[in-house]
């Protein structure tokens, strides 16, 4: 993966500040207006999450052409994040600024800021996801069709980037479990594959004459992995529906894999009886593996992976914690793992 370390403060911190509106929650922030709430913003705060709409704060519509209104009210009536328990991490959230600024989502270039500038009105309406392979219910699913039938939740959850930077994030999903038990998986699924959307004309990262990344973006799962509770399709974050930069309007979260785990706008899930490739080991083998478990006693070729930058970080202010196996979440995952040599299977 391209490594460059580049400050996130590309869009003036005047201009977002809807996680200070969204740090609203036990109600000492609740009714105050945007301007004033700013003026408390900051990781200083600790994580005072909200369930405050995020509808003052036209920034959350960034980068969307538009919403359709069924998922604005979906999300609207989400359920809000456990105070506590394995849904809910305690660590600061990482401002909305940085979560939507500082992005890999190559489709839309390699530079963190590319993603945030070039995705710039990216449609999500329409949107259908092909199911396919070894399931009862395969078909062509309109994006109303995926979401309607399950409840929007809350969670809170570290992402942590296998270039060794790290976010806390509040995102608005469902588990993904409940999506593959509709599709009803044949005894033959042992894993499942997820596909990005081809869109040369909407994603100028996929028109590079220089580009190494065979598109579509790919990535899998073990059947066991994508069933399980923390494995999340994440539609919003911040309490709004994603903006592109961050795979508007359906995108993986696993919190205990590299990011690159996390696929973002999927378009196609496809169930298999053999292990799928996945974009980053197709391009580098010897660096990036399938299970991409978070694991700081196996070092990146080039890096070490015992630490790690939380954002916002600066010069003046590193953030630079130790890294953590399965990203904090060993207690809940370690035993998906339980025979495996994770020095092999990396
Ligand atoms: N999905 C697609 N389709 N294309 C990408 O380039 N980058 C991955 C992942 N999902 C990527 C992707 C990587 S390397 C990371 S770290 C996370 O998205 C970053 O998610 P974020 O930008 O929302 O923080």
């Amino acid at each position: 993966m391209l490594i460059k370390i580049k400050q996130p403060h590309d869009i003036p911190s005047s201009e977002i500040t809807p996680e200070s509106v969204y740090r609203a929650r036990r109600g000492f922030l609740q009714g105050m207006g945007v301007a004033g709430a700013g003026l408390l913003a900051g990781p200083a705060l600790g994580q005072e999450a909200s369930r405050v709409s995020a509808q003052d704060n036209p920034a959350q519509a960034l980068n969307l052409a538009s919403k359709p209104d069924w998922l604005t009210a979906q999300m609207a009536a989400r359920k809000p994040a456990p105070e506590e328990g394995l849904f809910t991490v305690s660590d600061t959230l990482t401002p909305f600024e940085d979560v939507t600024t500082y992005n890999n989502f190559y489709e839309f270039g390699t530079d963190k800021a590319d993603p945030s500038r070039n995705a710039r009105d990216f449609k999500i309406d329409p949107w259908t996801v092909e199911v396919t392979g070894e399931v009862a219910k395969k078909g062509t699913y309109t994006l109303e069709d995926i979401l309607k039938p399950h409840t929007l939740e809350e969670r809170i959850y570290r992402l942590r980037c296998v270039e060794a930077w790290s976010m806390v994030i509040p995102w608005v999903g469902f588990p993904l479990a409940d999506l593959i038990q509709r599709f009803e998986p044949t005894s033959d699924a042992r894993y499942v594959e997820f596909i990005t959307l081809v869109d040369r004309d909407q994603m100028p990262g996929q028109r590079s004459r220089f580009g190494t990344i065979d598109w579509p973006y790919r990535e899998g799962l073990r059947m066991d992995e994508a069933m399980h509770p923390l494995t999340l399709m994440a539609v919003g974050v911040y309490g709004d529906v994603l903006p592109a930069q961050n795979g508007a309007p359906l995108r993986l979260v696993v919190p205990w894999k590299y990011g690159f785990k996390s696929i973002k706008s999927i378009v196609r899930i496809n169930f298999r009886s053999t292990m799928p490739n996945n974009t980053w080991r197709d391009l580098q083998p010897n660096e990036y593996g399938f299970y991409a478990n978070v694991n700081p006693a196996v070092s990146h070729p080039r890096w070490s992976q015992a630490s790690e930058r939380r954002l916002p970080s600066s010069l003046f202010m590193p953030q630079r914690i130790d890294t953590l196996p399965f990203n904090g979440y060993a207690e809940a995952v370690a035993d998906l793992y339980a025979d495996m040599d994770l020095r092999r299977f990396y």
